[in-house]
């Protein structure tokens, strides 16, 4: 491409939204990653090339653009949305390939909340001389690693919360029947959405009335393990979907110790199903331990396929982080017939919480209301 014709970008947070753009493709295929985005113009903001972290264990962002780019001319600029890792890793520290190329400035749009890089890199690339501007699209580029940065900072998975609801707010009917309410263009976004998930999870209710299966079909990017929260283990019946296909879908049961007999635990593990034991006396507390065991096992995103009983409970614990909640236009009517989320919940509306970001999309006459959950600490009562 002649310079003439190269693509030239307004202003520096053009081209970071062009990154940003670009780290987004890696979505389901980075993770434990952060995906990372980077784009490489010239002194007059034409585009030279761009790269994105494609893989986990794969090159990162800056190496793939550096490659794609070639010999570095002077007064060219590195945009990219995450601050230039620092150290080795399962490759190289990035930073190093940065200072290597030669660049004059580099625009990162946040710095990296792992602990072991955390502001190193860019004072790495400080340190030459170099102009380093962060926090260009700041907000955005946050947004982009939220997932990752839970789990850097808090230990625990990025939780997506999804129900399916009546126009009366119902989930079941009174005698818990609920197969199906959406329609199945709402069923397939969800199994798009199971795709990209480390963890599934569900709990004892669930699996007794709808014998979910919780996989991907078609198959996604990644293969989640499937998750129940059940003290005694007994909603895992021997011909219930999960536990007749845990040998070839993982199946995790999150059970009480003092609660789960030998001979249902011997069972269970005869059919393959792992067993992890949570600690706590409530819900909440029992949840809590059970994400802070998918925070080591560096699960980034998990999805909430449950009733209103553990709903519930994470809303209580307030590790609902997402919401992907579907309106069917149905009526169900009945004072026994269940709502997405029980547990304790909140006596006064300021003390709320909202969901940030909405955005509303029909599918058929369904209509899926998305949005990321307004942080307990950014909740101002009126
Ligand atoms: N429309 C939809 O999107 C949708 C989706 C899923 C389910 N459903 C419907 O929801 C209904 C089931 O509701 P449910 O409330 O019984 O389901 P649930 O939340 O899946 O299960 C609750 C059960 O799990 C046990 N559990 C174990 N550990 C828990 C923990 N830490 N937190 C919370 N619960 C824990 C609870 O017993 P303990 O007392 O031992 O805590 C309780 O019996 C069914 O009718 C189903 O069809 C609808």
């Amino acid at each position: 491409m002649s310079h003439s014709d190269a693509v030239t970008f307004s202003s520096d947070e053009r081209v970071m939204e062009r990154a940003l753009e670009l780290a987004g493709r890696g979505r389901g295929l980075v993770e434990p990653n952060p995906m990372v985005g980077a784009v490489i113009v010239d002194g007059q903001r034409r585009l030279i090339a761009e790269g994105w972290h494609q893989r986990f264990g794969g090159p990162h962002a800056e190496v793939n653009a550096l490659k794609a780019a070639g010999p570095i001319p002077a007064g060219a600029t590195l945009f990219v949305t995450l601050e230039p890792c620092s150290h080795h890793g399962k490759t190289p520290p990035c930073a190093d390939a940065v200072i290597a190329a030669g660049f004059e400035r580099t625009v990162i749009g946040c710095q990296d909340p792992a602990p072991h890089v955390a502001g190193r890199g860019i004072a790495r690339l400080r340190n030459t001389g170099m102009v380093v501007d962060v926090g260009v699209c700041e907000t955005l580029a946050q947004e982009l690693i939220a997932p990752f940065r839970m789990v850097q900072t808090e230990r625990r998975p990025w939780v997506h919360a999804k129900w399916a609801m009546t126009l009366d707010g119902r989930i079941a009917t009174r005698s818990g029947h609920s197969q199906w309410i959406s329609n199945a263009d709402s069923r397939g976004y969800v199994h798009q959405l199971r795709g990209r998930m480390d963890a599934i999870l569900t709990a004892a209710g669930t699996v007794r009335a709808d014998n979910p299966q919780l996989t991907a079909r078609p198959a996604g990017m990644r293969t989640a393990l499937r998750v129940v929260l059940d003290r005694t283990g007994e909603s895992l019946t021997a011909d219930c979907h999960l536990v007749q296909t845990a040998r070839q879908t993982p199946v995790l049961l999150a059970a009480d110790r003092a609660a789960l007999g030998d001979q249902m635990r011997g069972q269970l593990e005869q059919a393959g199903v792992e067993i992890f034991f949570t600690s706590g006396d409530t819900r909440t507390a029992r949840v809590a331990s059970l994400l802070e065991e998918l925070g080591r096992r560096q699960c980034t995103n998990v999805l909430l396929e449950a009733g209103p009983g553990l709903l519930g409970a994470c809303l209580d614990a307030g590790v609902i982080d997402e919401v992907h909640a579907f309106v069917a236009p149905k009526l169900v009517g009945g004072a026994d017939a269940k709502s997405p989320i029980d547990g304790v919940g909140r006596d006064r509306i300021p003390e709320l919480s909202s969901l940030e970001d909405v955005r509303v999309q029909p599918f058929g006459t369904d209509t899926l209301i998305h949005g990321r959950m307004q942080r307990r600490d950014e909740i101002r009562p009126d």
